[in-house]
């Protein structure tokens, strides 16, 4: 078997390394000698062609004089989407519906992922705006696509933030009130896509640890206590009782040397553990993974902390990823922070996929061309492909990550 390139489709045999000064066979010649092997084998084959690719892009990152969408590792696997399947792993992208259209995602898309999470569609002021308006023309275009690539769908998310949750929602109730609104919702929601749903996040950002109990001031806790988390589990639970539940968190990925991470994540934990405890139908968690290139956690505090939730028996997925490289914040030319962001993606991931439980990686979004980042923080280049869709660095490492031992 030939490796295809994932930017022509065109056979390794092709291609050359695109840096300037040194043409090289090597990745050629390493693709072409993984047919037939073992698998063993052709782990160890994807290891040495890694490390032959990083070396020659080092000398190019040294020199300066690389050009950044050069393809490295290509020869490896086919997609990302081969070689997290190598695994067993989901991997995904986040996705709104207008992406589609754009000439070439689509078809990104469905090779190099096998996961979607709807970034926004089934956001609560998406599909139900108002008391007797639902819109589920976006989340239902999600759902067709995964369908036709056999991709998995992660619907995100049932409850949020107040300044994310329409205002309906928050209007004057008594507390049975707002829960049987709060349940209808769900019924509806998650009703309408039981079976087409893998796994939905069903509380997204309820920790905040400068409040005393440690939960963000929201509408639900106001409303519900703060039973308000195992609650809405138990209805969406009851609603589709064959989807994955998942709690899902910022800033809470790690058990870091920072304080603020460390205590975030530490507040997840115990929540998701007394959750457990008290019979709760949860999963999982999601470590959401949006990164700064100039300070994020170090990669073994984020696998510690991965085991340490895998140890009470849930699924960890990074649910969010992508990593901030803007040069206001970052010194460097574009190759190196382009090289540093290859790094971060390389070294999270690969520590993350050791961790027994760990089920899947979702970047939030797969083309510089769109990004919640820019328009959130400014531009900058957050994710795997440009905007031209060509795989950056960044996708290297991943692909070396998920190929590594
Ligand atoms: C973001 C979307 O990407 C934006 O389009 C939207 O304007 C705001 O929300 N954490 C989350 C996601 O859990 O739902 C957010 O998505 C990004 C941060």
């Amino acid at each position: 078997m030939l490796c295809e390139s994932p930017i022509s489709g065109g056979h390794a045999r092709s291609k050359s390394l695109h840096v300037s000064g040194v043409t090289s066979n090597t990745v050629t010649e390493l693709g072409r000698v993984t047919s037939g092997m073992s698998k063993m084998t052709r782990r160890r084959g994807f290891v040495k062609c890694a490390a032959a690719a990083a070396a020659i892009l080092a000398v190019g990152a040294i020199t300066g004089r690389y050009i950044w969408t050069s393809p490295t590792a290509s020869s490896c696997a086919a997609s990302l989407r081969a070689a997290a399947e190598t695994r067993g792993l989901l991997i995904g992208a986040a996705l709104s519906p207008e992406g589609l259209r754009y000439w070439g995602s689509a078809d990104t898309l469905a090779r190099e992922f096998n996961f979607l999470t709807t970034e926004n569609a089934m956001k609560w002021y998406a599909v139900h705006p108002a008391p007797q308006q639902w819109d589920f023309h976006a989340a239902d275009t999600i759902v067709e696509f995964a369908s036709e690539h056999q991709m998995k769908v992660k619907g995100h998310n049932i409850i949020w933030t107040d300044e994310r949750t329409p205002e309906w929602v928050k209007a004057e109730r008594t507390s049975e009130e707002f829960r049987q609104m709060l349940q209808k919702h769900i019924q509806t929601l998650v009703g309408r896509y039981k079976g087409k749903v893998y796994a939905w996040d069903v509380v997204n950002e309820a920790v905040d640890t400068r409040e005393a109990n440690g939960l963000r001031k929201t509408v639900f806790l106001k409303r519900l206590g703060e039973g308000y988390i195992a609650e809405a589990f138990h209805m969406v639970h009851e609603a589709d009782p064959d989807a994955l539940l998942f709690y899902n968190d910022s800033d809470a990925e790690s058990v870091d040397s920072s304080a603020y991470r460390k205590t975030r994540s530490d507040r997840v934990y115990e929540l998701v553990k007394k959750l457990l405890s008290d019979g709760v139908p949860i999963h999982g968690v999601g470590l959401q993974m949006h990164l700064d290139a100039w300070d994020y956690p170090r990669p073994a505090d984020v696998a510690a902390n991965v085991r340490r939730l895998a140890q009470l028996g849930l699924k960890v997925n990074i649910s969010e990823m992508d990593v901030r490289i803007t040069e206001k914040e970052l010194p460097g030319t574009l190759a190196e922070r382009l090289e540093i962001q290859r790094r971060i993606y390389h070294d999270i991931i690969a520590a993350c996929v050791k961790e027994k439980g760990f089920m899947a990686i979702t970047f939030w979004g797969f083309t510089d061309a769109y990004s919640w980042i820019d328009e959130r923080f400014g531009p900058d280049d957050p994710l795997l492909f440009d905007e031209y869709y060509k795989p950056k660095p960044a996708y290297w490492g991943v692909m070396d990550a998920l190929l590594e031992e």
